[in-house]
């Protein structure tokens, strides 16, 4: 089996909304690597984050035309992470070993996307929706929490948790029983549709209301979720989370919902506060969970067909470890 590093490190993952990039070098972690960003003329450029020369945190330095500049000396590196400038010696040779490792990085769907590897095993996640501009999207604030990256996605395709850890929220614990549902297996991911009674509690002299909401699932394996969500009590939205592997048991979850901007007026208030509640009821559970690690076995832990969709995600993740297709054999 692979190194969970080895194993994702072909694999975009978000490191930043775009909106925190801007004229400044931003600091950033993946995997286990400290990272800088910054703006170049052509895009974004990524390099580790410690000058060759004496280590220092390039993330303080000055972006200038050339590159970016170390504050210690002012060495200066090239977005392919070689040194360009050295003004300590102006008329030398700059060292061949005067460089810092470089990756890829792009800019799509609002976020920043690096690859640790130089081919990437997959393109990004498919959302044309978010690029025709009929949706507008609002985002949330980034969740850092102590959570495998594929314990944060089990739990957004858990259906079965939501009566109980989402009580009072939109959980509805007097209808815990999931009916039977299929899971579509695809190439890059799985996929599901389910019915759940979600509850509106009770407000302003209302009565709780349930609604049979529809919960559309679409995974891009490794880390990224679309949850579609066609109610009738609620607005009608999509949420997208991507969780960003910091290590093995902790992640940053870059979650943002989109909808019709007709409800511009209405739904990123209201987006924004029930959702950091339906979250903060998920991270006060999962942060609880052990191993924090996601477990690379069917048989350490007990499965319901309830749990079908999680653990045929898993089963994915678990491919992917070893390097197997994804569209393998179905656990048992
Ligand atoms: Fe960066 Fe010296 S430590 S230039």
């Amino acid at each position: 089996m692979r190194s969970y590093v080895d194993a994702f490190s072909p694999y975009w993952h978000p490191v930043a909304f775009s909106s925190e990039l801007t004229a400044v070098p931003l600091p950033v972690h993946l995997l286990g690597t400290e990272l800088v960003l910054w703006r170049t003329g052509s895009g974004v450029a990524v390099t580790h984050r410690r000058c060759a020369h004496r280590g220092a945190d390039l993330s303080v330095g000055v972006v200038t035309p050339e590159g970016l500049r170390c504050g210690f000396h002012g060495w200066t590196y090239g977005s392919d992470g070689r040194c360009v400038r050295v003004p300590s010696q102006p008329a030398a040779p700059i060292p061949a070993r005067a460089r810092v490792s470089a990756f890829q990085a792009t800019e799509r769907y609002g976020l920043v996307w690096v690859c640790l590897s130089p081919e990437p095993a997959a393109p990004l996640p498919e959302w044309p929706e978010l690029e025709d501009g009929a949706l507008a999207t609002v985002p949330l604030p980034v969740l850092e929490w102590d959570v495998a990256a594929g314990r944060m996605i089990e739990v957004v395709l858990d259906v079965a948790h939501l009566s109980f850890v989402h009580e009072g929220t939109f959980g509805n614990p007097e209808q815990p029983e999931v009916l039977p549902y299929e899971v579509e297996r695809r190439a890059t991911g799985v996929g599901a549709r389910i019915v759940y009674p979600a509850l509106a509690p009770a407000t302003d002299g209302m009565p709780p209301r349930v609604d049979r909401t529809t919960l559309t699932y679409d995974v891009t394996l490794p880390f990224a979720a679309k949850l579609a969500f066609k109610p009738t009590l609620f607005y009608v939205h999509t949420v997208y989370a991507i969780a960003s592997p910091l290590s093995e048991e902790k992640m940053r979850c870059f979650y943002f919902a989109s909808y019709h901007p007709r409800l511009r007026n209405h739904f990123p208030d209201m987006f924004v506060k029930s959702e950091l509640a339906i979250l903060e009821q998920d991270r006060r559970t999962l942060e609880g969970v052990r191993p924090r690690a996601q477990p690379l076995d069917f048989a350490s832990e007990v499965h319901t067909p309830a749990d079908r969709l999680p653990i045929e995600y898993r089963r994915g993740v678990i491919a992917l470890r070893l390097g197997k297709p994804v569209d393998g054999p179905a656990p048992e």
